[in-house]
């Protein structure tokens, strides 16, 4: 009898939550319409640009930029950087037989991938302006930017390992002893070469500049065994890496 009690509380209790879910998606399509749709292209403008379909994107669109500071600022973020972090870990887990004598190479980006803008980006619209480059360097000379603690974690792993590594950023060469700082005072020690951008890079494309630089190693005889970098700029071109790990930014797009 109570058995029968239950089944019928647990019946009824399974029909009020299913006309409630119901009664939620018409109430939502009903009174949020223009909200939802709003969401809606927004989060597929942010995941076509993870995607590389969007491309070159000077701004985000104005009506998305709440959405996207959302986004950034959210635990969703981090869970995905984590998830991307995780995939990692698990690729290096059997991907790659380290020959231990020195020429094992792997390669971070440094903004967004090892420091976050987003302290920066929080006080210039959050990508809904144009990125002022002048504003941007004379942030990085403070070199307050945080680290990100789970990319943070994977470089140590990696190092570790004794796999050298190598910190190729679209940074301007100017900004080297400020990024050294930057990257010691959060807990960054141990790359073998922090590569910038000189005078001679400036004329060609971050991605462009990023396979010469590819290339020196390669020359050198390091094998690549993976990239990790939120642009598709760091990852993208020749000589490519075993593997490659994209972090999320729809902030800004470097190509
Ligand atoms: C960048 O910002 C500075 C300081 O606000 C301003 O003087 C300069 O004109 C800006 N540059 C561009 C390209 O907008």
């Amino acid at each position: 009898m109570a058995r029968n009690l239950v089944f019928i509380l647990a019946l009824t209790s399974l029909c009020i939550g299913l006309a409630a879910a119901d009664w939620n998606i018409l109430n939502k399509k009903l009174k949020n319409g223009a909200a939802s749709r709003l969401k809606n292209y927004c989060e597929s403008w942010r995941i076509n640009v993870e995607l590389n379909n969007i491309k070159e994107f000077e701004v985000v669109p104005q009506e998305c930029v709440d959405y996207i500071k959302h986004y950034m600022t959210s635990s969703q973020y981090r869970a995905d950087s984590e998830r991307a972090i995780e995939e990692v870990r698990l690729y290096l887990s059997s991907c790659c037989t380290l020959e231990g004598d020195g020429k094992d190479a792997w390669i971070f980006d440094v903004d967004d991938t090892l420091l976050s803008t987003i302290p920066y980006f929080k006080k210039h619209g959050f990508g809904g302006e144009k990125l002022n480059a002048t504003l941007l360097e004379s942030w990085m000379e403070q070199s307050k930017a945080p680290a990100l603690a789970h990319t943070l974690k994977l470089f140590h792993e990696i190092r570790d390992k004794g796999v050298k590594i190598f910190l190729i950023s679209s940074r301007i060469e100017t900004l080297r002893s400020a990024t050294v700082d930057n990257l010691i005072n959060v807990g960054y020690h141990g790359w073998s070469s922090l590569i910038l951008r000189g005078l001679e890079d400036d004329f060609m494309k971050v991605q462009q500049y990023k396979s010469e630089a590819r290339k020196r190693l390669t020359k050198e005889g390091y094998r690549i065994w993976g990239i990790i970098g939120d642009q598709w700029s760091s990852v993208e071109g020749l000589p490519a890496a075993k593997r490659t790990f994209k972090l999320p930014n729809s902030i800004y797009y470097l190509s």
